[in-house]
């Protein structure tokens, strides 16, 4: 499996997953603002890719900054910082990074400027290998829900590409599989952009795990036929009510469950749970220009010129369509995520008892 983003030599080394799966091309960032374009035009994507990108922009960025003191190179930062989150306003992944790099320099205020740009670079890798490490409890847990013969739908890519490895939905997947267990997984295709056909798709048959792909508006027959055992997505924000922001589509997909009695599970590290929103009301929704909907990959147009398109990127499936939530600490019903932030709490009575 390829690497969605490394950093090698000094340079930040994206697969541009635009190209996918036709082609496996590279683009190697020298600036922080190719790293922006790469968020922005989906060579890069997923919540926790795009924030392990804009940590490493950062660092990409630092590198250039003329400063004498660490004031300066905090001033030097900011529009580094502005740019990276400017790039997509739904994943909370991006705001995260950046907090979590602007405590780092907090820490480490007594360094020189070199040094705080060596440190930097360290920073962000380091933030590529803990997400590795959250998905493969991601996938611990998450995978004890996964039962041998089910049938499990998923929407999007939430996979080893739209994270540092291993992916959120797809890592119960991959942990059930290396458990011996025999399950099929049916990918709906993701207009408009396609990330289930093109993305998922190809990761899941890399693993060697069977797929069927599917039209987005085939999920509920499929339901209604008793096809679907169980569903696991994504996401992109989740509020602290349990509110789950993802891939457009997904809210269907959820109120389909709810219909025909088939939980729906949320994999949420915790870097993409926004402890700071009440509700999923406060998610910022990202609208795309039309063209990815009155067009096939730019290219093959499909509707009418200057047809009035809307082109919502993300939806909100409220909290009472969510079974539960899949973190790294566990799986805990969505009325109980808050709980993660609380202090003396026994995870072991609030985890869900699967
Ligand atoms: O527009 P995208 O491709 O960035 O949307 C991605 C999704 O919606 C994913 O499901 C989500 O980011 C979770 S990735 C682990």
């Amino acid at each position: 499996m390829v690497n969605a983003i490394e950093w090698k030599d000094g340079k930040v080394i994206i697969l541009d997953q635009s190209k996918l799966p036709f082609e496996v091309t590279f683009v190697e960032c020298t600036d922080y603002r190719q790293v922006a374009e790469g968020i922005k035009k989906l060579w890069i994507r997923g919540a926790p890719a795009i924030g392990i990108a804009a940590a490493m922009g950062l660092a990409l960025g630092a590198q250039d900054i003329k400063a004498n003191n660490l004031k300066e190179f905090k001033k030097g930062l900011e529009p580094i910082v502005d740019e990276m989150l400017s790039t997509r306003p739904t994943a909370v992944n991006i705001r995260w990074a950046v907090e979590k790099i602007r405590k780092f320099l907090r820490e480490r205020r007594g360094e020189s400027v070199n040094r705080l740009k060596e440190l930097l670079i360290d920073e962000a890798k380091k933030i590529l290998e803990e997400d590795i490490e959250v998905n493969k409890a991601i996938g611990k847990w998450g995978a004890e829900l996964i039962k041998d013969g089910n049938t499990i739908l998923t929407h999007c890519n939430a996979g080893a590409l739209a994270t540092g490895g291993y992916g959120t939905a797809t890592a119960p997947m991959f942990v059930a599989r290396e458990q011996g267990k025999n399950f099929e997984v049916i990918v709906d295709e993701t207009r408009p952009v396609l990330q289930g056909a093109r993305l998922t798709a190809w990761e899941l048959m890399q693993k060697g795990i069977p797929v069927t792909l599917i039209t987005d508006n085939t999920a509920g027959a499929l339901m209604n036929m008793g096809e679907i055992d169980l569903v696991i997505v994504g996401t992109d924000r989740t509020a602290r009510n349990g509110d789950v922001a993802n891939k457009i589509g997904t809210y269907t997909v959820a109120v389909l469950c709810k219909e025909h009695k088939i939980p729906f599970y949320v994999a949420a590290p915790i870097s993409s749970i926004d402890f700071s929103i009440s509700s999923g009301k406060y998610i910022p929704i990202e609208e795309r220009g039309p063209e990815e909907v009155t067009h096939i990959f730019g290219k093959c147009q499909i509707a009418p010129d200057g047809v009035k398109v809307r082109n919502i990127a993300f939806d909100v499936t409220p909290h009472k369509y969510v079974t539960a939530i899949i973190t790294e600490k566990g799986i805990f019903r969505p009325k109980d995520i808050k709980k993660l932030t609380q202090k003396n709490v026994d995870l072991d009575e609030v985890r869900l008892k699967v």
